[in-house]
């Protein structure tokens, strides 16, 4: 089995892995160009590695895409809801147009559906004019307002008084995207090591120091006690794409200020599919107005034209550093929590039938802000904020991440 992990791991690790002895002193260091935490920051890794940086990514678990990039709605989102001049406003806009091109030129599975916003009660039409007018501003140019009626034409089991038609919203399969990142960013020399987990680092004559170890090793790890890494690595360029581990990450990096780190929240989502129909009742996706934390239980259809319903919010607390590591959150659907779906859906969606919805799977969001706190942007750290040369923080990376992704890896190069 070790022998697997380490013929599989970039070679460099892999070698220094096995010759080490135990005891922080004498653990072995190897040197690196560019390494990104997190396999799913494989559209940073792929944008590095075109640019002919040599690129590391180092994954805990056994394979690219377990984390929330693949525990979410998958839709390409248009970049509505988000303030003005925010990041995510901006690289959602950006990324979507980047991500319909990448997967129109590359053939990976995507469906521009449209989709439909809907006030289902004359109290929400406001709250519905001021999305229109968030879409705008944030350069979303084909929204259209429709009457109830229009829209209960084009989607006869839809129950609105008014839509906010948004036709640049899609789907995508969010497997065949990473796939695809994946193979460009290998075409490019990018290595991947799996099982590995960065377990913290210090700061060293102004470099970030990464502390690695086999995930295997962590496995048992008593909370709270000291890790001791198998190798230490010195990497000119660090990208931390921990996704839900982010902040915890970071919060291991000795000689960080604290200040700097923010807060993690965790605001878990679950999805229910509809069982017992056959064909969708909707052809567009549906959405009714955002709620405190997310943008509302919503009707999702994915390629394979299963119907699902999601995500809810629910605030949970998150696991010890390493299990988050490990990505040892709760992602539990307990089926009571259908009971506050059914009335939800019904709003917009009077012929849903009892019984007709199952548990799904869940993803949580990595949020900045907890509950009843205004939303906060994506946050990307450089040197300018932490001071420390090379290494970029990602934090907050929730929805619309993404439909970002390419836009942030776009970004980040840039400001290299
Ligand atoms: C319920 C839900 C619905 C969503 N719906 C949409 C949507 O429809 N459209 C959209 O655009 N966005 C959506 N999002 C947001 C989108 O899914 C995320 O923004 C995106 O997937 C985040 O990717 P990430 O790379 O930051 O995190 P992840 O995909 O979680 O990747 C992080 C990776 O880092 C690894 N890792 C963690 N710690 C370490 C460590 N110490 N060492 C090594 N590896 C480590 C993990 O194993 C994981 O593979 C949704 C999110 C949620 C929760
Ligand atoms: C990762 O570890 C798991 C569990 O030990 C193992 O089954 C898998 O083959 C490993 N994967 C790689 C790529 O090393």
């Amino acid at each position: 089995m070790l022998r697997n992990t380490i013929r599989n791991c970039s070679s460099k690790i892999a070698t220094a892995i096995k010759s080490s002895p135990r005891g922080f002193a004498a653990t072995p260091t190897e040197t690196a160009d560019a390494v990104v935490v997190g396999a799913a920051g494989l559209a940073v890794a792929r944008e590095l590695a075109l640019r002919g940086r040599e690129v590391l990514v180092i994954e805990s678990a056994g394979t690219f895409g377990t984390g929330t990039s693949s525990r979410n709605s998958e839709v390409i989102h248009a970049g509505i809801y988000y303030p003005a001049k925010s990041l995510k406003a901006r690289f959602c806009v950006r990324g979507k147009e980047l991500l319909y091109k990448y997967c129109c030129d590359r053939g990976i599975p995507h469906k521009q559906l449209g989709k439909l916003i809907v006030a289902t009660s004359v109290a929400e039409i406001p709250k519905l004019e001021n999305l229109m007018r968030f879409g705008i501003a944030n350069g979303v140019e084909d929204l259209r307002m429709m009457e109830g009626s229009d829209a209960m034409r084009m989607e006869p089991e839809l129950q609105c008084v008014k839509a906010l038609l948004s036709p640049s919203t899609g789907i995508v399969d969010s497997h065949s995207f990473m796939l695809s990142l994946l193979g460009e960013a290998e075409n490019c020399k990018a290595t991947l090591s799996y099982n590995t987990t960065v377990v913290g680092g210090h700061i060293e004559g102004d470099r970030l120091h990464l502390h690695i170890s086999e995930s295997k090793e962590l496995a048992n790890n008593i909370v709270d006690s000291p890790v001791l890494p198998q190798l230490i690595l010195i990497p000119r360029l660090v990208i931390n794409s921990a996704g839900l581990s982010a902040v915890p990450l970071a919060r291991r990096f000795d000689g960080i200020s604290r200040k700097v780190v923010p807060s993690p929240y965790y605001a878990r989502g679950c999805y229910f599919t509809l069982s017992k129909t056959r064909t969708p009742p909707f052809n567009h996706l549906i959405y009714p107005m955002p709620e405190d934390g997310g943008i509302g239980v919503h009707v999702t259809i994915d390629l394979s034209g299963l119907v699902k319903f999601g995500p809810d919010v629910e605030w949970i607390s998150g696991p010890d550093d390493i299990s988050s590591f490990l990505n040892r959150f709760d992602y539990s659907v307990s089926s009571d929590r259908s009971a506050r779906f059914y009335p939800e859906i019904r709003k917009y969606f009077r012929n849903l039938k009892d019984g007709c919805l199952e548990p799904g799977y869940s993803g949580i969001r990595a949020k900045l802000c907890g509950p009843k706190q205004p939303p906060q942007d994506f946050m990307i750290q450089g040197e300018d904020v932490h001071g420390v040369p090379g290494l970029i923080n990602l934090f907050g990376i929730e929805s619309p991440g993404l439909t970002s992704s390419l836009a942030i890896a776009e970004y980040i190069v840039s400001k290299l």
